[in-house]
């Protein structure tokens, strides 16, 4: 329970500065305040009387790491507040993007029990906790500071978790909307449509070489800090999904046939996860320079990055997404541009790729042994053919 008038004479925040009068126009300096985004939280808690209290704020902060106190920022008039300010423990919801309308429900007011039609569940010490969130923070309420016509509500962490760690609510501008990563913006969907032009004029020579190989051949090109499929033949009847739309951030291993120069190489090397040498990337190089493909090895670790591969192909995806496919992409790594004693070991093979330039745009073609395992001694005959027809392909479509 808090005890605000006796902690915020004991808080070492001015309060006296607070207290003087204002020569801002508060609704303008709240309207500026609003083009600096924050996330967007709910503070529930289950007074004795057992109507819950949700109140959604966007001022919810980390306030200290150790020990662990977390805080937000309440208004006055809030009555939510009122009734929270008798409440022991609370929770922190962080909400998802997908739960703009929980958000819009709650910050309405003078509403009894707002979380009557939203699905909850308990925390430990049997606060509510939004089903869905990001994130929780259950905290017992430790002090509580007067700023202004505010109250700092500091909380000291009992318990948390991340649940669902998909892309959080954002409000900006007095808008509710989601984040989007750089690397999603430059390679967006429009911005495509060239490459994917460029290649389906070569279409009918695609099918042939996919009907030649008797498997899949899938085209991805670069568009900025992503490599994306952007053609598939000779579709897979054994799996589910196509392949095209996969994308993977341009990184180690994949996409080492479109570097152009030392500068972009060593951009490139610098993204591999971290306690890959650079050194043995040097050296993988120097033997997909030798080949003039790129060759990788069947393993295990292939099926989980499959999954998460699909995963972040499907939309926007958080950095945290980002950061597990890189880790599993560095976890392949042995298994790309193999010295030759590997490959004679006579493992089967997972991709074969080769680059070709198609009506002014740099390609990959990329023969997948996915559904069906691409035999050792098979790799030289199935690179020739790729090369044939990429010569027909930039001879009929330059
Ligand atoms: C995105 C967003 C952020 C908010 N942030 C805060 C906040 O940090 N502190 C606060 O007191 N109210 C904040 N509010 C307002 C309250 O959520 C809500 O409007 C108010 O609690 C409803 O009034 P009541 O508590 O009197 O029912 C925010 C509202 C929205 C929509």
């Amino acid at each position: 329970m808090l005890t605000r008038k006796k902690q915020s004479r004991k808080g070492n925040i001015s309060v006296e500065l607070a207290a003087k009068s204002s020569p801002f126009d508060s609704s303008k300096l709240w309207e500026a305040t609003t083009h600096y985004p924050t996330g967007v939280a709910v503070v529930t808690a289950a007074p004795s009387n057992g109507e819950r209290v949700a109140m959604v704020v966007g001022t919810f902060t980390s306030i200290s790491l150790e020990p662990a106190l977390v805080g937000f920022f309440a208004s006055m008039e809030s009555t939510s507040y009122s009734r929270l300010r008798d409440c022991d423990v609370f929770t922190i919801n962080v909400l998802s993007h997908a739960q703009e309308d929980i958000a819009r429900a709650l910050s309405r007011k003078d509403v009894s029990d707002k979380l009557q039609d939203i699905p909850c569940h308990e925390s430990p010490l049997g606060a509510p906790l939004i089903d869905g969130a990001v994130a929780w923070f259950e905290c017992r309420i430790a002090s509580s500071f007067g700023i202004g016509d505010h109250d700092l509500v500091v909380g000291a962490l009992q318990a948390m978790d991340v649940p669902n760690p998909v892309l959080p609510l954002l409000y900006f501008q007095r808008s509710l909307g989601q984040y989007r990563s750089k690397s999603f913006v430059i390679s967006g969907e429009e911005a495509l449509l060239p490459a994917v032009s460029a290649v389906e004029r070569a279409r009918s020579l695609l099918e042939e070489l996919a009907a030649e190989l008797q498997r899949e051949v899938v085209v991805f090109t670069r568009l900025g800090e992503e490599v994306i499929a952007i053609a598939s033949a000779g579709e897979q009847p054994n799996r589910k999904t196509s392949l095209l739309g996969r994308r993977f951030p341009f990184a180690p291993p994949f996409g080492a046939l479109l570097l152009d120069s030392e500068e972009e190489t060593k951009a490139w090397i610098d993204r591999a996860r971290s306690g890959s040498e650079p050194a043995r990337w040097r050296d993988r190089l120097s033997r997909l320079r030798e080949r003039g493909a790129s060759l990788a090895m069947l393993s295990e670790g292939h099926r989980s990055f499959d999954e998460v591969v699909e995963q972040f192909s499907q939309g926007i995806h958080t950095p945290q997404q980002r950061r597990h496919l890189l880790a599993l992409m560095g976890e392949l790594e042995a298994e790309y541009e193999p010295e030759d004693t590997s490959l004679e070991t006579g493992r089967d093979l997972r991709l074969t790729q080769v680059r070709a330039r198609i009506c002014g745009v740099d390609v990959l073609l990329s023969v997948h042994g996915m559904s069906q395992p691409i035999r050792y001694d098979e790799v030289h005959s199935i690179i020739e053919t790729m090369r044939s027809y990429i010569d027909r392909m930039e001879r009929k479509v330059t």
